[in-house]
């Protein structure tokens, strides 16, 4: 149906709307103030800025805006401002199922090499990792904790028994493109009979990752180590391979494919899990495609242009090119697990 002027104005002027209001969110995420007001109960401007040391007229401001987005109440006679449990859980909890703290550190600051992603556009290559700031490392971290400490770990693993019953025998793990480690950790917490190995190329990722090993107390059955992807596999070998959210990333991913490929011991399962999208990229009309765009954009397909890389993309790794893939490697087995989730899809190959 064709949509008239005025509701073409009113679509834009709520996106101009809705992107105020994360940037709000991610104010209130970043200098705590959500978790202020969550922790002390419902507090005027001055209470806050005393509390947290900060600029009272900058409160003030941000508090009348947040109440606008309805995330926050304020009351007008007390002008003091609440927020209520579920959007406490949301803004404020770390590694829940309902944690959106490190969605909004992500996207927040993988928009912010602005320049350099205009700059791309005319004169292609990309934006390297180092030129992400810390705080968009921690979001990654954030967002790894939710997915691996509330679905991977407690329900997804249980959805691939042969894993399962590897994992509970006592195995080695070999994890690709860890992050932080977050996968490797709640994995070690669980699976205590099992060692896990965690490579990443991005040297900050592991120091982070060793950190989160000890404060898990997972450290004698965790080891990080720097590897790239690019240069075939680590001197090692695997019972299991998992390579989370990996993939799609890397500038040449059959490479990364071969490279786990051969690390594995023979018989060994690859543990698959990336984004879920469709064979062709404009077919992705699920609520969350807009969003796998625009990371694609601000970081997946971006950086990986700048290794030189073929640029796949968020949306570039359905079941097909999966199998595509796994098969030109040597794998013979590719099934995927149903995990129903909004972003991921995960696949056991052998
Ligand atoms: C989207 S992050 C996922 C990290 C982690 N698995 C998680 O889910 O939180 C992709 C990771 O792949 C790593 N990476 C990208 N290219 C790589 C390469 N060529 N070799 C090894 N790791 C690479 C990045 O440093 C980053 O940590």
């Amino acid at each position: 149906m064709k949509k008239n002027l005025d509701n073409c104005k009113k679509e834009i002027l709520n996106d101009i709307s809705r992107t105020i209001s994360f940037r709000l969110c991610s104010i209130g995420i970043d200098l705590g103030l959500f978790e202020d007001i969550s922790i002390n109960g419902p507090s005027s401007s001055k209470e806050i800025a005393s509390r947290k040391k900060y600029n009272e007229r900058y409160v003030r401001e941000w508090l009348y805006g947040i109440s606008k987005t309805g995330y926050i109440d304020f009351d007008r006679k007390t002008r003091k401002a609440s927020i209520n449990d579920h959007y406490s859980e949301l803004f404020v909890s770390e590694g829940g199922k309902n944690s959106f703290k490190g969605f909004f550190k992500v996207i927040n600051n993988m928009m912010l090499p602005y320049e350099n992603l205009i700059s791309s556009f005319k004169n292609g290559g990309g934006i390297k990792f180092e030129e992400y700031n810390s705080e968009f490392w921690k979001g990654l971290d954030l967002t790894g904790c939710s997915r691996y400490r509330s679905f991977l770990v407690p329900e997804w693993i249980d959805q691939v028994p042969d894993i399962k019953e590897k994992l509970n025998k006592g195995v080695k793990f070999g994890d690709f493109g860890c992050g932080t480690g977050r996968s490797a950790v709640e994995l070690a917490k669980r699976f205590k009979n099992s060692t896990f190995f965690g490579f990443d190329k991005f040297e900050p990722n592991i120091e982070e990752a060793r950190i989160n090993a000890k404060a898990s107390d997972v450290v004698t059955n965790t080891f990080f180590q720097v590897w790239d992807a690019d240069e075939g596999g680590p001197n090692d070998k695997f019972d299991i391979a998992g390579a989370f959210d990996l993939i799609h990333d890397l500038p040449n991913p059959q490479e990364g494919i071969n490279a786990i490929k051969n690390s594995l011991k023979p018989g060994g399962i690859f543990l698959l899990m990336d984004i879920k999208c469709t064979d062709d990229p404009i077919d992705n009309d699920d609520p969350m495609a807009l969003f796998k765009f625009g990371a694609s954009l601000h970081f997946c397909m971006t950086t990986s242009l700048a290794y030189n890389g073929i640029g796949l993309g968020t949306v570039g790794l359905p079941f097909k090119k999966v199998e595509e893939l796994c098969f030109n490697a040597g794998f013979e087995n590719v099934k995927e697990i149903d995990i129903n989730h909004p972003i991921n899809s995960l696949f056991q190959i052998s």
